[in-house]
């Protein structure tokens, strides 16, 4: 069988995670299909942390998992992720100076210890101070030469990343390695870290319970159907099921 020429990218919490009858229903349709499709799951949540919600939720193994909003590539969960990517997100990266940086600013609180790794500090902010932290925070780090962008989703959680990584660039990265033309790749999300995603040229779909910061997007499909379903919809409606 030769490799397949599509490519589903898709987030995971509030998109294919969020409704366990969805899930189940995506679970029966992909069976049948596994083989004509690659599958990437590309989350904000760190590679453990992604692994322990495959095996609780039963998520069929995908052939490549993007963690920690585009950290780490791996080929396979549970395989180990791709160091090249590594050293060009290395470039001007530093946690520990992230960290110096972001202790001076009250309002962040600590995420807990799972959602942090070498490539993503992560906190929460509350929305009311977050437009005015994240615009002292961004210039902070170029006073100091740190390559580090800032992702705010969810009014409520803020992932610091290495300024080449992200869900977008690494989903560039995978659909170049897998020599995919654009229109061969489907992406989809529901929260404001899926947006540089959701706007990099492929196709793209929100499911119908995506946040209100997705509303006024361009160029997506909106579904009706919530979370997986929305997700189905979506894929029926590019003509790919
Ligand atoms: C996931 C991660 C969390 C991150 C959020 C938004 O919930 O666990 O660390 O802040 O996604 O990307
Ligand atoms: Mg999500």
């Amino acid at each position: 069988m030769p490799d397949p020429r599509q490519l589903l990218a898709s987030d995971l919490d509030g998109t294919l995670i969020g409704d366990r009858p969805a899930l189940e229903r995506f679970i029966e349709a992909l069976s049948t299909r596994r083989k004509t499709l690659w599958l990437a799951y590309v989350t904000g949540r760190t590679t453990p942390s992604a692994l322990e919600l495959l095996a609780q939720a039963g998520l069929p193994r995908p052939d490549f998992l993007i963690t920690s909003l585009g950290g780490h590539i791996l080929r396979e969960a549970g395989q180990s992720p791709d160091v090249a990517w590594h050293r060009r997100l290395q470039p001007g990266w530093s946690t520990e100076r992230v960290r110096a940086t972001t202790a001076f600013f009250d309002d962040l609180v600590d995420q807990p210890a799972i959602s942090q790794d070498p490539f993503k500090c992560s906190y929460y902010l509350a929305p009311p101070r977050a437009p005015e932290v994240l615009a002292r925070l961004k210039r902070t780090f170029r006073r100091h030469r740190i390559s580090a962008r800032c992702v705010y989703s969810s009014d409520r959680d803020l992932d610091i990343v290495p300024d080449r990584s992200g869900k977008a660039e690494a989903v560039r990265h995978l659909v170049r390695h897998l020599g995919l033309e654009a229109h061969d790749v489907l992406t989809c999300g529901d929260s404001g870290n899926d947006l540089d995603m959701l706007t990099a040229g492929y196709l793209a779909a929100v499911p119908g319970n995506a946040k209100s910061e997705l509303n006024g997007v361009p160029g997506l499909y909106r579904s009706r159907e919530r979370f997986a379903d929305g997700v189905q919809e979506a894929l029926r409606h590019y003509g790919w099921w």
